[in-house]
């Protein structure tokens, strides 16, 4: 028997929306087909989105999304993706797949599409490849209300008002793919790009990622706060509001990562154990954030995280597309179950990617969509977001997995939202173990409790001729009790309590 203990009367941190963030890059058919498909298409759409996606999508709330890369946002030129279509310069997609990129998504169809999802927008700048003059110019493209060259360009476009850009990356990966710098190089670059990062808006500006680590590079966040993190009375917090992190979950090496759909119990167990390593990274990188910023003024933003298995067998290697089963469920369960944990210094995380790429929400295939298991986690857990995380502890946790890939077998995080409604997550990550839970609030005698499951074989996967295989269920097998909740969560499932 597990128990839960909840303090619902003590709030540890604020849950930030922008941790169920998305990503999209042009990267195979994440935004080509997954999200856009033109006006003209036979494929239903409004100003060339997709309605069943978008329909889809604004059920999970996402918060913001991130675009347009990425390794692909330092070879992006945003002047080649803007007026008439058919004047839009066609470029290579070195990164991803060698296909011509024919830049009929641009910045106008990205804010469009984030109208659309209702979301905030993050634009990740070009460092890599691109001049200060060019991101400077994309700014004032953008945001800047008034007379000017940039302003007056995007009125010649067809949208007089300027949008508002609420997050912007200062290069992607520029230790890998976005330079290839060293990080107290990378540091004084940043400092340089961000100053023509203008705010033209007093009233909404514009808050700055700066590119962090990969994995545990715990000398890159070393050395790039040293450099950039510089609190003045004119830069409240110093020049940036968030440090980056990548980490992607591989249960193989690089080269041979495994398969999407075939795996055996031992690799399952390790790729959920590579998936809880997100918690010493978080709490690492969070570590050296605190000696430069114990106020926790700038947020950790995980802003590319997910699984990454070999391709789905006959599709172009570069397009990163990949089936979604109940292990992606498990990783993104527990994944999001640290973030709320440590919501304190986690402000932001982008999944990688929202369609077609990598561990998607949503898989397409010409006219026809489906909805993963990732997919159902994300709206299992959507009242998290903007709720705050209440003090909780588990005890009574078996573990498995072997002494290679120990996992525990539960795993949770509690919020309280602004109405005092309760939401409870856990994951059982146990293959063969059902797991009787108690939980027990502080004062709490819950009146009503809403509550759903995705459970199934741990390769069980949604396909186009089977839609509907894993799906999110009510779950009945409630018991209140005084000040407390009886239930068995089956193995492999993910639960969401609602609780008032
Ligand atoms: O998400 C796929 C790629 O992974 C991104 O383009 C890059 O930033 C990372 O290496």
């Amino acid at each position: 028997m597990a128990k839960i203990y909840i303090n619902e009367t003590n709030k540890i941190s604020h849950i930030n929306p922008e941790l169920y963030g998305q990503f999209s890059e042009h990267l195979g058919r994440c935004i080509y087909e997954g999200l856009y498909v033109g006006e003209d298409s036979d494929i239903p759409n409004v100003n060339g989105m997709r309605t069943d996606v978008i329909e889809a999508l604004k059920k999970i709330h996402v918060p913001v999304l991130r675009w347009p890369g990425g390794c692909f946002a330092d070879e992006y030129h945003w002047k080649d993706g803007i007026g008439p279509k058919e004047q839009r310069k066609k470029m290579i997609n070195t990164h991803w797949g060698g296909v011509v990129e024919d830049n009929s998504f641009g910045t106008h169809e990205y804010f469009e599409l984030c109208r659309q999802l209702g979301c905030k927008t993050y634009i990740n700048g070009n460092v890599g490849s691109g001049t200060v003059q060019e991101m400077s110019e994309w700014v004032e493209y953008m945001t800047f209300n008034g007379v000017s060259p940039m302003a007056d360009l995007r009125a010649a476009n067809g949208h007089e008002a300027p949008w508002k850009v609420d997050i912007f990356g200062v290069g992607n990966e520029s230790w890998g793919c976005g330079g290839n710098m060293r990080p107290t190089y990378y540091g004084d670059l940043y400092r340089r790009y961000q100053t023509y990062v203008r705010n033209y808006n007093a009233d909404a500006p514009i808050l700055k990622v700066t590119c962090g680590p990969n994995v545990n590079d715990y000398e890159w966040t070393e050395k790039v706060l040293d450099t950039c993190f510089n609190p003045s009375p004119c830069h409240l917090h110093g020049f940036m509001d968030y440090l980056s992190l990548h980490y992607y979950t591989t249960p193989g090496p690089w080269e041979h990562k495994g398969s999407a759909t075939e795996f055996s119990a031992e690799e399952y167990y390790c790729t959920l154990h590579k998936a809880l390593y997100m918690e010493e990274l978080v709490e690492k990188h969070g570590a050296i954030m605190d000696r430069y910023d114990p106020e926790k003024k700038i947020g950790l933003a995980v802003d590319e995280w997910g699984t990454w298995f070999d391709v789905e067998p006959g599709t172009n290697p570069g397009f990163l597309y990949q089936q979604n089963t109940m292990r992606d469920a498990l990783v993104a369960a527990v994944t999001l179950n640290i973030f709320n944990q440590h919501s304190d210094r986690v402000k932001l995380a982008c999944i990688a990617q929202m369609v077609n790429v990598l561990q998607s929400m949503i898989l397409t295939d010409k006219e026809k969509m489906l909805l993963t298991p990732t997919y159902h986690v994300f709206h299992m857990y959507r009242s998290h977001q903007d709720s705050d995380l209440v003090e909780n502890k588990i005890e009574g946790v078996k573990t498995e997995g072997g002494a290679m890939y120990e996992v525990p077998v539960l795993q949770q995080s509690v919020s309280v939202d602004k109405d005092g409604v309760l939401t409870l997550t856990v994951a059982n990550l146990s293959l063969e173990q059902s797991c009787p839970v108690e939980v027990s609030f502080k004062k709490l005698t819950p009146g009503l409790v809403q509550a759903s499951i995705l459970t199934d074989e741990k390769d069980a996967c949604n396909t186009f001729d089977r839609p509907d295989r894993v799906v999110e269920r009510s779950f009945d097998d409630v018991t209140v009790v005084e000040r407390g909740l009886k239930f068995v969560i089956p193995p492999c499932s993910v639960v969401s309590l609602r609780i008032r």
